[in-house]
């Protein structure tokens, strides 16, 4: 009998869309295990500039994806033992990161670490080819967006509080370049796939955003 692989809902869109918020309050309402995509390639991203690694040199980072000692829970992230979560939110990591996820081979090497957050009862998988490459059977997938302004909004609500300075103006330039690398890439470029539901954001909250996913989820139609 084969057996059946436990449920995906893939969550994908730009940064700072809301798709972290979103995509744990989904986990948190269903019971189900979150997966954090962007941690991955940040951790991978902190650990080249933590040894001064070429930032473009294919095989050395991505032999360093795959042997990443690295544990994900959540939004923490504890590299070789130490607990880098709000390391890997710096803005050189971000930088670093975008540009480490352009690399197909380092994308291939997180694959399988990915795919082995799908544990029962279920999986979110929050990131930019959740949908497209590393769950294409996801049971339900969800392209989640806001305008640019809304965004840079909430990257300077989330800064604020942080206690940490932030020009809008600069962070609205910051997150247009990184939409255009990360929708402009070769490899697994950002991108609505065709079976994914558009979710805007702009003008509602995480909770209304959070209860159009659980009501898609409900409707889904399962496997036999
Ligand atoms: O979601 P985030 O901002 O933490 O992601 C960090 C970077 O990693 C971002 O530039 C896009 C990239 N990324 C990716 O290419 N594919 C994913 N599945 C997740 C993130």
């Amino acid at each position: 009998m084969a057996t059946r692989l436990p449920p995906v809902i893939a969550i994908d869109g730009p940064s700072a869309s809301g798709k972290g918020t979103v995509a744990q309050g989904v986990a948190r309402a269903l019971g189900f295990h979150f997966l954090n995509s962007g941690a991955l390639y940040r951790a991978v991203a902190l650990a080249a500039l933590t040894a001064a690694l070429d930032l473009e040199n294919e095989s050395i980072l991505s032999d360093i994806a795959l042997k990443l000692n690295a544990k994900f829970d959540g939004n923490s992230v504890v590299l070789e033992g130490h607990d880098v979560t709000d390391a890997v939110r710096g803005e050189d990591v971000s930088v670093a990161a975008s540009r480490i996820a352009g690399l197909p081979a380092v994308r291939r090497a997180l694959l399988s670490r990915q795919r082995a957050f799908r544990q029962p009862p279920g999986l979110v998988a929050d990131g930019r080819d959740m949908g497209t490459v590393v769950f294409p059977d996801a049971v339900l997938k969800i392209y989640l967006t806001a305008s640019p302004e809304t965004r840079a909004e909430r990257r300077h609500k989330q800064l604020m509080e942080k206690g940490l300075g932030a020009n809008m103006a600069a962070l609205l330039q910051d997150i247009r370049e990184r939409d255009q690398r990360d929708s402009a890439r070769a490899t697994a470029p950002l991108k609505k796939c065709a079976d994914a539901v558009l979710i805007d954001t702009t003008g509602i909250t995480a909770d209304d955003a959070i209860a159009q996913v659980l009501a898609l989820y409900k409707q889904a139609p399962r496997a036999p």
